[in-house]
């Protein structure tokens, strides 16, 4: 049986997918929507308005496609989903009520406590006042964020009462405010980060993989929070144990609340995890694979991804099986000079490494005018490796990162350092 795909995204995140789906037995024809000159070499892009549910539809009813795949969650919390499972086109992703483990903080608060989910303590407000008020009465730091959708930027890690205070300002009254708006004040939780990721059929959960990322902007978690600068695959603190934890503590519970309020999850759920003294806790929930990570995943996965996307997408996973290299995978974003702030765009790249079984080089933030490739985003390239070791995925990431001429980026230069001391040791 071939199937007819539509993958709908462009960043790195989706070029790794493209890649994936691209070597699939099963493929029919590949298309993409944006796209970008990486994905173009593994699919065919079309114009098509990905903002716009009913262009999607028509588009899939006029090609037959068998499946869509959506990367990233604005198109799934704005329910592109949904229209396509109302018009009958088989879809990888959540519908808008599931999507709200994402776009609404609260949200997945309130049902944390409802189910006895590990998270960080927390209250909700409507109001500037009231959430100014009771943080006169709380320690710090606070964190403080914004409910909706802020693509990284809504989180506030306060450590001063200032800070806190002007936090919630923010979130009133600057970018996430307006009518409506929400915000959530918790706990600070210590431990270390990592990351879960599960392939969902509404009802069974299946481990897709463990990943860390490196959200600051520079070396030694310094500098402003990004989309993520690097990661690497498998986490070294996702053993085994710490994974059955998360998934009878956290994941499988989720699951459950879901499909009790009549939202079932189908898709991939990306648990942000805190590994605290205490246990797992959940951070936050993305509806969909993170980017970077889903860079590092796809280099380590050995099993045709396109079954295991239509089952999840048909509702039962559960003959599905994955096969996982054993060999550690890293990415090293180059991210355009300034990001996350503002940065030029057009500038272009004037070599790329080729690609080798262990390396490529996934575009993020590219485009094409004629032959020259150009920077256009503010994640620009996602220079990913496999090794034996994190330690050699790294050197081989690094090796290709010096290969890449293009004078106006900058990069992390320690993507994977805690893990390589922990091999070390
Ligand atoms: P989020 O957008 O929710 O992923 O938050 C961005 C980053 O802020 C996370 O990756 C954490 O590093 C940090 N963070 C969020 N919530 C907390 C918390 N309750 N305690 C400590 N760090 C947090
Ligand atoms: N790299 C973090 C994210 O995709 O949300």
């Amino acid at each position: 049986m071939s199937l007819d795909v539509l993958l709908i995204g462009s960043g790195g995140r989706e070029h790794a997918l493209a890649w994936k789906l691209a070597q699939s037995r099963s493929l029919g024809r590949l298309y993409a929507a944006p796209g970008n000159p990486g994905i173009a070499e593994c699919s065919e892009i079309v114009a098509l308005d990905t903002a716009s549910n009913e262009a999607v539809v028509d588009f899939c009813r006029a090609h037959g496609i068998g499946l869509v795949v959506i990367g990233p969650e604005a198109p799934l919390v704005a329910g592109l989903a949904d229209a396509l499972t109302d018009a009958q086109v088989p879809v990888f992703g959540p519908t808008a009520a599931a999507a709200r483990l994402e776009g609404s903080k609260g949200f997945t608060k309130d049902l944390c406590t409802r189910h006895d989910i590990p998270t960080a303590r927390y209250k909700r407000f409507t109001d500037a006042a009231a959430a100014k008020s009771y943080l006169e009465d709380t320690g710090l730091p606070q964190v403080i964020k914004a409910d909706g959708l802020a693509a990284g930027k809504g989180v506030t890690i306060a450590t001063t009462k200032a800070e806190a205070l002007a936090a919630v300002d923010r979130c009133f009254e600057g970018d996430f405010g307006g009518p409506g708006a929400e915000i959530v004040i918790e706990e600070f939780l210590e431990g270390e980060e990592a990351s879960l990721f599960c392939l969902c059929d509404g009802e069974r959960a299946l481990v897709f993989g463990t990943a860390q990322d490196h959200k600051r902007a520079f070396d030694r978690d310094r500098g402003p929070n990004t989309g993520g600068m690097g990661a690497y695959s498998p986490a070294l603190c996702m053993s085994e144990r710490m994974v059955e934890r998360t998934m009878r503590e956290i994941i499988r519970p989720t699951l459950e609340g879901m499909r009790e309020i009549g939202s079932p999850f189908r898709g991939i759920l990306y648990a942000g995890l805190m590994l605290t003294e205490t246990g797992p806790k959940l951070i936050e929930y993305n509806v969909r694979f993170g980017d970077p990570e889903c860079q590092v995943l796809m280099m380590r996965l050995d099993s045709d991804i396109l079954p295991a996307f239509l089952a999840a997408a048909r509702g039962d996973i559960s003959d599905v099986e994955v096969k996982w290299s054993a060999r550690r995978a890293l990415t090293v974003v180059i991210a355009a000079d300034g990001y996350p702030g503002s940065y030029r765009k057009g500038t272009e790249i004037a070599r790329l490494p080729a690609s080798s079984e262990t390396m490529r080089v996934f575009h993020a933030g590219t485009s094409l005018d004629g032959e020259k490739l150009l920077a256009t985003g503010g994640r620009v390239l996602n220079v990913t490796a496999t090794g034996d070791s994190v330690r050699e995925a790294a050197k081989r990431a690094y090796d290709a990162v010096s290969d890449v001429e293009w004078d106006q980026g900058f990069f992390r230069s320690d993507i994977g350092h805690r893990a390589i001391m922990v091999e070390q040791e």
